[in-house]
């Protein structure tokens, strides 16, 4: 087939999601396996949520609300800001994409943190604009770096707080000096995917600098904490002049009518954030204490995942945890060839990676910097 593709389309690299779990189940000829690798409520969705998708569901028939009147109004609500300021999307990725094809073009810049969220990457590439790529250091944000990198090209700035996939943090000081050095132009898009797991106070809240007179984003999701990433639904906070310009590309019916609903439900249920947000610190604590021993292998971390330095070829790491019934992400690919990327489970998922954790690493001899087994 003769096909004109647009050569900056062409070389995307489509994003290469986790294998379905029966997937993973048939190949390796396993049953009872864990997936801990995709950054999910292990608890599942919010009871409220799946009541009022339930009851949703009678309305089928009918098209969703466009503006999402009552889900913004929520929102607004909760977080003290005024509706306008409130986009929804099909996930904090529809958000993203809508920005890149709102405001880039082939002649643009956009500064992404690497590695971080590949979707910054992807979306900037289908609007032909160039994404450039500012190292971590070490495992932190370099927002100094971050700062050097602009140039008259820059037209859209992405900071991941905490970071997927590190769990490092911005401080909300280092985070205002950063703003100050990056032209009123810009447009500055704060990604808070994980933000509700924070638990260290000095961690910068985005909403603070999204006061109207700078072009800040702020990203925020139903897939995490309120555990509807099956649902599809998250939103930008935003001055409401690039609400007003995003709502020019937005699909009319961009959210389901399930999707608000559950969405405005989990909002109420403080009790299941409460259990999820308790649940998560107390099983990441856990298994990086189980990890470590003598010397530590895994990272601190703001979200509800952790990176695992296992001294080995990760990918290899990960066949082998496969082969045992315990799906993690490798982060080879996000330039990280010794590490694994882990988010929490319930107690007994996570005793099931510790369990595949030790046999894995015995089989691959995976030493620490004293040569003891990890
Ligand atoms: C940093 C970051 N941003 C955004 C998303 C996308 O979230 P959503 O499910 O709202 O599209 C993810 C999902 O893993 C993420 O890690």
């Amino acid at each position: 087939m003769k096909l004109n593709v647009p050569p900056y389309i062409k070389d995307i690299k489509p994003y290469v999601p986790g294998k379905p779990i029966e997937e993973v189940e048939r190949e390796y000829k396993i049953s009872g396996s864990v997936k801990l690798a995709s950054n999910e409520n292990p608890l599942g969705p919010s009871p409220m949520a799946v009541k009022a998708l339930t009851d949703s569901l009678s309305k089928l028939n009918r098209y969703p609300d466009g503006s999402g009147y009552y889900l913004k109004k929520k929102i607004s609500k909760k977080l003290n800001i005024v509706p306008d300021s409130v986009v929804l999307g099909s996930g904090s990725d529809e958000i993203i994409g809508m920005l890149a094809r709102a405001f880039l073009t082939p002649e643009d810049e956009v500064l992404m943190i690497s590695p971080s969220f590949l979707m910054y990457e992807i979306m900037t590439r289908i609007s032909g604009a160039r994404p450039v790529f500012v190292p971590l250091n070490g495992l932190d944000i370099d927002l100094d770096a971050m700062a050097d990198a602009v140039t008259p090209s820059t037209r859209m700035i992405f900071i991941t707080n905490p970071n997927n996939p590190t769990g490092a943090m911005v401080k909300h000081d280092r985070l205002k000096s950063f703003l100050d050095r990056v032209p009123q132009d810009i447009i500055l898009v704060i990604d808070e995917a994980y933000i509700e797991f924070v638990r260290d106070k000095s961690c910068a809240n985005g909403l603070f600098l999204c006061t109207g007179d700078r072009p800040v984003v702020v990203l925020r999701t139903f897939s995490k904490a309120y555990g509807l990433a099956g649902l599809r639904i998250g939103y930008g906070v935003m001055p409401p002049e690039i609400a007003g310009i995003l709502d020019r590309v937005r699909q009319p019916f961009n959210t389901s009518l399930p999707a608000q609903a559950a969405a405005a439900a989990a909002l109420d249920d403080n009790l299941f954030l409460d259990r999820t947000l308790r649940l998560v610190h107390e099983e990441i604590d856990f298994m990086r204490a189980e990890l470590k021993r003598g010397e530590e292998i895994s990272f601190p971390t703001q979200a509800n995942f952790f990176l695992v330095d296992v001294r080995t070829d990760a990918n290899l790491f990960f066949t082998e945890m496969l082969k045992h019934g315990v799906i993690i992400r490798s982060m080879v690919s996000y330039g990280f060839p010794e590490y694994i990327r882990v988010s929490a489970g319930l107690r007994d998922e996570n005793l099931k990676f510790l369990e595949a954790f030790k046999k894995v690493a015995t089989k691959l001899q995976c030493k620490n910097n004293a040569g003891e087994n990890i």
